[in-house]
């Protein structure tokens, strides 16, 4: 017992960020200040230039602010008061009462080794013992996905993998639309407007096509739109027909949702879609009503939410059906029932995010404490006349990796001429949707992402082809050491610090832990893509700025091994985001 928690307590203990705000917690306390008193509390920031420190702590000002006394005297205090750590070089007051933090020297070459054999790359299981619900990636089905459905699968999964490396346990659900009004639309569109060899050759198109003339109908037509309502009330209620048309409508849809999840390299634990909750609706609405939250209103029943300024939430329709939201509501109960989720992570679009605020209220209201996040980002355009297969006015998602991958073919055969073609496609393919993908991530997702061809697929600027490329020289050092050094092991060697670049180097290998968990915690994948370029950024100054192979023997393997590091934590934040990396290109 005793050990486990030791041990998890040396785990922690290397990830810089957590070693320091401990040390400046316990300097604050035997300095004589209350933590309390610190307004925005005490923890450091790592900082981007090394004049300022490794890391920083501002605390000093606000409490100083607080308590009466000069931010500078207070620094100098905490700063005699730190306890003495392996990992903290030495501590400075700055400016008008900054405490400057320095790694040490001794530690960071212990610590960049250690990360050359640890295959979690120093990354702490602060999830162990812990259960996330992601639900991400469920479209709406019965329509081809477009390139609107690349950011929830995309984005979902980074921050999948990055709390499955946090020690979480991480049920993966794709909630898919498969029980709305879509299908009484289809159904509808499909008994009128369907060609039979039509469903044969392409039935996602067929269906898109059938659904779309009904639509139109139903939008312009009263009793056509009546007669779509019927049939999906038919359906909901377990007419023969209508649920033959549905399983076969969702078993094509499932086949085109796999094929593309596929090539995107995204994977589910579960793919349970709105159907899997439709009998327990009625029992849900039915505790609303005992809990006195949902009250009849207009002929419908909706859950006032005053208290928390939102509008009402209705939950089920004066015609008796019910809402997305009823089985967002059932959903939730049936999760915390079978997994007992200490959170539940959703990732979709910006325009759901009153759902959800509703959603969360009514849960609160009926008394879960699982906590509750909606992670939306924005949406994901492209420039007009920047693609070439435009199919109406939406761009499907399997064309735009159709068009990356012929795209980055030309990209690969430009670059790797002597390539033999069928190792060139294959290059192609890793680095097309990489490049998609990457383009996505790389962008804040709480914003509009403009995607255009060549910022996606440029081979010098902050992309995934030029992350793939870097990763690739890096890791082909070590195999141009071998053949110059043969029967040579440059691990047998210690790290060195020679010049002040391979110390920044270190001290961003050092980071990756921290960066992972921050940017898991606040779900956003741009946080591990902007470390990744910088990472590769400062260890292509480095290469160009000092000998390798040609450094003198000692020297030589410890930069050898320390590039073999940098491109083992390139690899593993790549992998995390999703992206394909290759050993050679
Ligand atoms: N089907 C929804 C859409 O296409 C996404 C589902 C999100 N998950 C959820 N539990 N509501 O936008």
């Amino acid at each position: 017992m005793m050990r486990g928690v030791m041990s998890e307590q040396d785990a922690e203990s290397s990830v810089p960020a957590d070693v320091l705000t401990a040390a400046v917690r316990e300097g604050f306390a035997r300095a004589g200040f209350a933590e309390a008193d610190v307004p925005g509390g005490l923890s450091v920031v790592a900082t981007a230039n090394p004049a300022f420190g490794d890391y920083q702590c501002n605390a000093a000002m606000p409490l100083a602010k607080a308590v009466g006394r000069a931010p500078r005297r207070i620094a100098e205090s905490v700063i005699a008061a730190l306890p003495a750590h392996p990992c903290l070089g030495r501590a400075e007051a700055a400016g008008p009462g900054f405490i400057n933090l320095f790694l040490d020297d001794a530690w960071l070459c212990k610590q960049g080794a250690a990360l050359g054999t640890d295959p979690r790359l120093g990354v702490p299981r602060t999830g162990r013992g812990r259960t996330i619900v992601m639900d991400y990636g469920g479209p709406n089905i019965t329509k081809p996905l477009h390139i609107g459905h690349l950011r929830s699968p995309n984005i979902g999964g980074a921050l999948d993998r990055m709390y499955r490396l946090l020690g979480y346990r991480v049920i993966a659900d794709s909630h898919l639309g498969d029980w709305g009004t879509q299908f009484g639309i289809t159904i509808m569109g499909y008994r009128e407007y369907g060609d039979a060899e039509a469903m044969e050759r392409a039935p996602m198109e067929e269906l898109e096509r059938v659904y779309v003339k009904s639509y139109e109908r139903s939008r312009r037509d009263e009793a056509w739109l009546t007669r779509c309502r019927e049939e999906l009330v038919k359906l909901q209620a377990g007419d023969a027909e209508n649920t033959a048309l549905w399983k076969r409508f969702v078993a094509l849809s499932l086949e085109e949702l796999d094929r593309i999840y596929g090539r995107l390299g995204v994977s589910f634990d579960l793919v349970r879609g709105e159907s899997y909750y439709r009998d327990r609706l009625r029992e849900t609405v039915a505790v609303l009503r005992e809990r006195g939250l949902a009250r009849p209103s207009e002929g419908a029943l909706a859950v006032f939410l005053e208290d928390e300024k939102l509008p009402p939430c209705i939950v089920r329709k004066s015609d008796g059906g019910f809402n997305y939201a009823t089985t967002d509501i059932a959903t939730v109960m049936s999760r915390v029932e079978e997994f007992q989720p200490d959170r539940i992570v959703y990732v979709t679009d910006e325009r759901q995010q009153l759902h959800f605020r509703q959603v969360f209220a009514i849960c609160r209201r009926l008394g879960y404490d699982t906590a509750l996040e909606h992670v939306w980002f924005g949406l994901m355009r492209l420039p007009e006349g920047t693609f070439s297969t435009r199919e109406g006015t939406v761009i499907r998602l399997e064309a735009l990796l159709d068009e990356a991958e012929r795209r980055a073919l030309a990209v690969v055969q430009a670059a790797s001429p002597d390539m033999p073609a069928a190792r060139q496609a294959e290059v192609a393919r890793a680095v097309g949707v990489g490049a998609v993908k990457y383009a996505d991530l790389s962008q804040n997702p709480q914003s509009v992402v403009t995607f255009t061809w060549d910022k996606a697929l440029a081979l010098d600027g902050n992309s995934g082809p030029y992350l793939q490329y870097a990763y690739a020289r890096i890791a082909g050092v070590r195999n141009k050491y071998d053949a110059r050094f043969p029967g040579r092991d440059p691990e047998t060697e210690p790290l060195r610090l020679s010049e002040p670049v391979e110390r920044e180097l270190l001290i961003r290998l050092v980071r990756f832990p921290e960066t992972v968990r921050r940017a898991a915690e606040s779900g956003k994948p741009s946080i591990v893509t902007d470390y990744l370029y910088d990472l590769a950024q400062v260890y292509s100054a480095y290469y160009q700025a000092v000998p390798f192979l040609k450094a003198p023997a000692g020297l030589r393997e410890s930069r050898v091994r320390l590039g073999g590091v940098t491109a083992r934590v390139l690899r593993r934040g790549l992998e995390l985001l999703g992206i394909e990396v290759l050993e050679r290109i």
